[in-house]
């Protein structure tokens, strides 16, 4: 077979050419690998095709946003349906009402939602939000928890923890407490005397390695929370819709105040991200109720709610609702990955999979990782690496460079999953012989 580099002449070329416009050739700096990244052409179901003609099956599918593959045939169906009547009015319309509706019969914390362009700016009102409710500032977030880069939650997303990235200013992140992720002891003890607001947390710490929170962990911040009349915020950017038609919290069992969803609630094809939680706390946003601009909490934007992307949201939720069997079907593919991969890594002392239903992350630590901080500061960053880019050669796409994980989608095939496994097992005799 033919090389990465030999076969992708012109996404080369490309990545030149974009380092002149781009800062560092790209949009988002995980999208960039070594040597370059290829350059997508088109993309259907599991594939993506690059500009060379090369195929991949993708498990990047989207930053895991398109649940059942890229171009879902009935969400493209309503897309273009709608087209002819408009993509972006900025007046209301009944499909956000649609799309509003058929997430609060799904997402059980939520009564009430509103629509953002992004999982960051849906953090950022929910940070809001609950401030604005308890009238207390300070808000808890755990380490490696990935909410977007809204300044009060881009702290301790990568080791180390103690530095912040550039440009943050301390009054920024002033009123943000960060504590260890699936330790509730450090938590009690942490706020045991302050005020808090509301604490923030991944149930499934997504980018940061695919970890799952213990189910006592997320009782126990329940518990708190009630304690010290404060909001559970529940970041479903990741799991919501995928984990099951309700979320990580119906999986879970555990119920926040606010929920902030994102990726697959448009549908997997739009810019989207949402909030929802009880009546009681969103009618603060409620402009009919709270006339005044300083008792209100503000939300709002140009693109939000466009007309796309709740017509494909509406659509592909309203589907995820009425087949169950979608899930089934991806949390055994995710099951058998996880289990698979892990058997090969642990086998040969490599490392380990970590995960839950349709989301796999891969390890090479010495232990099993419960945490973040575990997983990035104990990883072989040139085994990940390295398996990353032997992935590659047998053209399939993990995300992400360093952190190699798997998103599953519905358009996955049990063939996709045994080549993966196969990839895994060349990979790891290999790196033995090394
Ligand atoms: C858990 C989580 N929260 C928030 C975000 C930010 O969402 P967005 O990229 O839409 O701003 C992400 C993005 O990957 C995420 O994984």
């Amino acid at each position: 077979m033919t090389t990465y580099e030999s076969s992708t002449p012109r996404s080369r070329e490309l990545f030149e050419k974009a380092k002149q416009y781009l800062p560092g050739g790209v949009t988002y700096s995980i999208r960039y690998f070594e040597p370059y990244p290829f350059y997508v052409y088109k993309a259907y179901a599991q594939k993506l095709v690059d500009v060379d003609g090369n195929e991949y099956t993708d498990y990047w599918i989207g930053h895991g946003a398109k649940l059942m593959g890229h171009k879902y045939p009935p969400v493209m169906e309503a897309i273009n349906r709608q087209i002819e009547y408009g993509i972006h009015v900025g007046l209301p319309h009944e499909w956000e009402i649609n799309l509003a509706r058929q997430i609060s019969r799904m997402v059980p914390s939520i009564d009430k939602v509103r629509f953002t362009n992004s999982g960051t700016e849906a953090n950022m009102y929910a940070v809001r939000l609950a401030r604005a409710y308890t009238r207390k500032t300070v808000i808890v977030k755990f380490e490696g928890n990935w909410h977007g880069g809204y300044d009060a939650l881009h702290v301790a997303v990568s080791p180390p923890y103690d530095k912040v990235c550039a440009g943050l200013t301390s009054e920024a992140i002033g009123d943000t407490m960060v504590l260890p992720y699936n330790d509730l002891e450090r938590v009690e003890k942490a706020v045991g005397k302050i005020e808090i607001a509301g604490i923030i947390v991944e149930p499934v710490a997504g980018a940061g390695g695919m970890i799952p929170a213990d189910v006592e962990f997320l009782k126990g911040l329940r518990e708190i929370c009630d304690r010290k009349n404060a909001l559970l915020i529940f970041d479903e950017v990741i799991t919501g819709f995928r984990l099951s038609a309700g979320g990580a919290q119906k999986i879970y069992n555990v119920m926040p105040d606010i929920t902030t969803l994102g990726k697959i609630v448009g549908g997997g094809e739009f810019a989207v991200g949402a909030f929802g939680g009880r009546n009681e706390f969103m009618e603060l946003l409620d402009q009919t109720k709270h006339r005044e601009y300083h008792e209100r909490v503000f939300q709002g934007g140009t693109f939000t709610a466009n007309m796309l992307m709740t017509v494909a949201g509406y659509t592909l939720l309203s589907e995820l609702e009425r087949r169950p069997e979608i899930y089934t079907y991806l949390d055994n593919l995710g099951e058998k990955l996880r289990k698979n991969i892990g058997e090969i890594l642990e086998k040969l002392g490599l490392g380990y999979t970590t995960g839950i239903g349709s989301l796999v992350g891969v390890h090479f630590t010495p232990v099993r990782p419960r945490d973040v901080k575990t997983a990035q500061t104990m990883k072989d960053k040139e085994k990940s690496r390295k398996y990353f880019k032997h992935l590659l050669e047998n053209r399939i796409i993990a995300l992400t460079y360093e952190n190699p994980q798997f998103f599953i989608s519905s358009a996955h095939t049990i063939e996709d999953i045994e080549k993966l496994i196969q990839a895994t097992e060349e990979f790891a005799k290999n790196i033995v012989k090394q």
